[in-house]
């Protein structure tokens, strides 16, 4: 085994040094030393205590678990996405943060992603195992560090805009075709806040043309993310709590009125409850903020919608699922308790609701028997929502 070496590199955001810290070469965190002078740009999610920092420096690198991460640390001789994490200075496309070698004459102008070349090498081979990648195209960067399982790619296009490509789970599209149909959800509601998916072409196993969804960012380097479970990570939990009141909490210590935080939730609880989506974790929500003055921002545009409309539930089985009984990774298990969050009932409107399923016709042929189901289900979910408008509880109907 290689002899663990240990490297120095100070925590950047952008230019200011958060903090000296030691590196071993796998990539593992261990002693550091906070710089007090710039202790408010020092990481939220770390700023408890120091299992919560090294938390926060586990929980930069690319999940394991991400679909095709295996391949792709192969191909690139990376031992872990750990050590691709520290080779591309953890930089990332979400937020200003990134470490120098101690000693390093480097500057966030020569590193920043979202201004310097890059070609996202680790993620393409995610997207595209089989396809033939040629890894010595390579720029000083050949990864940015993301979250979430699903393959991902970050590109630049012919106008310097950055995007982000996803690929799906499975054989089926209809992860990347719900954040489609997500979308035309939010246009139709004539809601501002969301992140606005299109379709493109990839290759998937085999070699064969596939379906993704694509995202422009909607970071730079004047907005930068937090998410949600970095932020709850400020704060100290009950045992079993749920989420919401916590997050409410923090999201007001940092700035954000009362009817901000309600509204936004409100719409992103009932919308996700009429497409069914079982999975608004704490990754899957979060604020915005100025990386310079540290002013917030507000909500990052609601993005990551594709775990919906029963993307997981087989063909035989859609018939047996039970509306009022669905199970969601969110502040609650029971999805229809999620509305009992709700302030403002009306925040949606459901005479802006009825999404075409064409988008649906793209998924792979034995897919497309799926349709009329899903259609069914929506149908059924529009007037749940319509009674829960019109006063009705619908999460007290029956005992779970
Ligand atoms: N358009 C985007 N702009 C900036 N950051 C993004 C964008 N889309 C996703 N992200 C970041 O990447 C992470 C993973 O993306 P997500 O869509 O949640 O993928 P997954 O479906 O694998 O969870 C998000 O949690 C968010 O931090
Ligand atoms: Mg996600």
């Amino acid at each position: 085994m290689a002899k663990k070496s240990v490297n120095e590199y100070y925590l950047m955001h952008k230019d200011i040094p958060v903090c000296l810290m030691e590196i071993s070469n796998d990539g593992t965190l261990g002693k550091y030393r906070k710089n007090n002078s710039a202790i408010e740009h020092f990481p939220l999610g770390g700023q408890m205590n120091d299992m919560k920092f090294h938390d926060w420096w586990k929980d930069r690198a690319i999940p394991k678990t991400r679909h095709g991460a295996k391949t792709a640390l192969q191909r690139l001789g990376y031992a872990s996405t750990n050590c691709a994490l520290v080779d591309n200075l953890a930089l990332s496309l979400s937020d200003c943060y990134w470490i120098k070698p101690r000693g390093a004459d480097l500057t966030w102008n020569d590193v920043n992603l979202f201004t310097n070349d890059f070609v996202d090498t680790f993620g393409e081979i995610t997207i595209n195992q089989d396809h033939l990648i040629d890894i010595r195209k390579k720029t000083r960067f050949n990864c940015a560090t993301s979250q979430g399982e699903l393959q991902k790619k970050w590109c630049i296009d012919d106008t310097g805009r950055r995007y982000m490509v996803k690929g799906n789970y499975g054989e089926s599209y209809q992860q990347s075709l719900n954040e489609l149909f997500a979308t035309e959800l939010h246009m139709q509601q004539g809601y501002s806040n969301y992140t606005k998916y299109t379709l493109t072409k990839l290759s998937v196993e085999g070699d064969m043309e596939g379906i993704g969804c694509l995202s422009y960012d909607f970071c730079s380097e004047n907005i930068e993310c937090i998410s949600a479970w970095e932020l709850l990570q400020t704060t100290k939990l009950k045992q079993n709590e749920s989420y919401f009141y916590p997050l409410k909490k923090v999201c007001m210590d940092i700035g954000m009125t009362e009817q901000a935080f309600h509204e936004f939730m409100d719409y992103q609880i009932m919308t996700d409850y009429l497409i069914s989506n079982t999975d608004r974790h704490m990754n899957n929500i979060a604020i915005m903020r100025n990386p310079d003055t540290l002013e917030l921002l507000g909500f990052a545009p609601i993005y990551d919608s594709g775990n919906s409309m029963f993307y997981n539930v087989p063909y035989e089985k859609l018939d047996s699922v039970k509306l009022d009984d669905i199970k969601t990774h969110s502040f609650v298990e029971r999805e229809c308790k999620l509305l009992s969050y709700v302030k403002n009932r009306n925040a949606v409107d459901l005479n802006k609701a009825q999404v075409s399923f064409d988008i649906y016709t793209n998924d792979i042929y034995e897919r497309q028997i799926r349709i009329p189901k899903l259609k069914a289900k929506y149908e059924q979910k529009l007037a749940r929502l319509s009674a829960f408008q019109a006063g009705k509880d619908i999460w007290k109907a029956r005992k779970f």
